[in-house]
């Protein structure tokens, strides 16, 4: 009688992991990423395939090759694989209306990550997970601002100006823009804002290569003005480093460098003496991603904009740091 009891709790037992295991269907995400331009990109990459995994989903990964056309062709094809939900990171802010639409008239949610983006209308996506790029930019004015102040720095050419150059983004890109006007605003809101000139300002469209490139040409006609760069990520101001001892100067002494993202590589630099502040933007967000989709698929409500947290590290803290960086 015991060996019955036993046999039947056991096949119970079964029957029920059997009907959970059938209801809890596995989800599947279709994901496009801008591409691997960045140190930081790759960082948000493996984050992103990482998570996935931890949190069960199947994930339909695409890179785009820094193509917003490839990132259309990905989606469509996501909504041809009526995947549970599709991810994406805006490469440009706009210029997504109508395969949003697709996915609407699919009824398939999405879920951005990142960059922002600018539609129509509002309910062609869920939310986005991301980075708060427009503090990221006024962040790097206030640490520049207070480090100009506190060390009493001097315009190397004798004049009147702190003069700055800047190697922004991607063109249309919210994180070009965002931090651009963050930077602008925190500059123009500042009782020393007479202080400061933007001598030149240019793309470098995110990457090391180019960051070199256009910060030689920045040497090339402003060798002795230059006081600062402003390098809107890690990349664009470990190329330029190089291009500023080519030219005979020295990084973070004779121009002071500031960058946004708190890479490895700037962290290195950084204790090297070549660089002198990271405004970090941090690409771990693939388990709020994650979570965000799973909340969404259960109908659960979400807000429409999700922050990771993100802090400032100097040549001051950064050996202290370094060892718990994760990225
Ligand atoms: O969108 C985030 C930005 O994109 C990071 O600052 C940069 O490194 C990346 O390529």
């Amino acid at each position: 009688m015991r060996l019955v009891k036993a046999v039947l709790a056991a096949s119970i037992g079964a029957a029920i992991a059997l009907s959970s295991s059938v209801q809890a269907k596995q989800i599947t995400i279709g994901f496009s990423q801008i591409g691997a331009e960045s140190e930081w990109r790759t960082a948000n990459t493996n984050d992103v395939k990482r998570a996935a995994k931890e949190n069960g989903i199947n994930l339909k990964f695409s890179d785009a090759q820094q193509k917003q056309e490839n990132q259309i062709k990905a989606i469509r094809t996501f909504i041809a694989q009526k995947v549970d939900l599709i991810g994406f990171v805006p490469i440009v802010a706009t210029g997504w209306d109508n395969i949003l639409r697709e996915a609407k008239r699919a009824k398939i949610p999405v879920l951005i990550m990142d960059r922002d983006l600018t539609v129509s209308d509002p309910s062609l996506y869920v939310a986005k997970i991301g980075t708060d790029m427009y503090t990221e930019g006024r962040k790097v004015f206030d640490w520049l601002d207070e480090y100009v102040t506190k060390n009493n720095i001097k315009p190397r050419n004798g004049g009147d100006k702190i003069n700055i150059v800047i190697l922004e983004g991607t063109v249309g890109a919210s994180a070009t823009t965002g931090r651009g006007n963050g930077f602008n605003d925190a500059m123009n809101d500042s009782d020393n804002k007479d202080k400061y000139k933007i001598l030149a300002s240019q793309t470098g469209d995110f990457t090391r290569q180019k960051g070199q490139e256009v910060m030689e040409s920045f040497l090339k006609s402003n060798r002795n003005d230059i006081d600062v760069l402003f390098a809107m990520n890690d990349d664009m101001a470990l190329g330029a480093i190089q291009a500023i001892e080519a030219a005979g100067l020295k990084p973070s002494k004779d121009i002071i460098i500031v960058s946004v993202d708190g890479v490895k590589g700037i962290f290195q630099a950084m204790m090297d003496g070549k660089a002198n502040a990271t405004v970090e933007c941090n690409p771990l967000q693939g388990d709020l991603f994650f979570k965000t989709a799973q909340k969404i698929l259960k109908g659960e409500s979400v807000p429409k904009s999700v922050f990771v947290e993100e802090g400032v590290y100097t040549s001051d803290n950064a050996a202290e740091v370094f060892p718990t960086r994760q990225y």
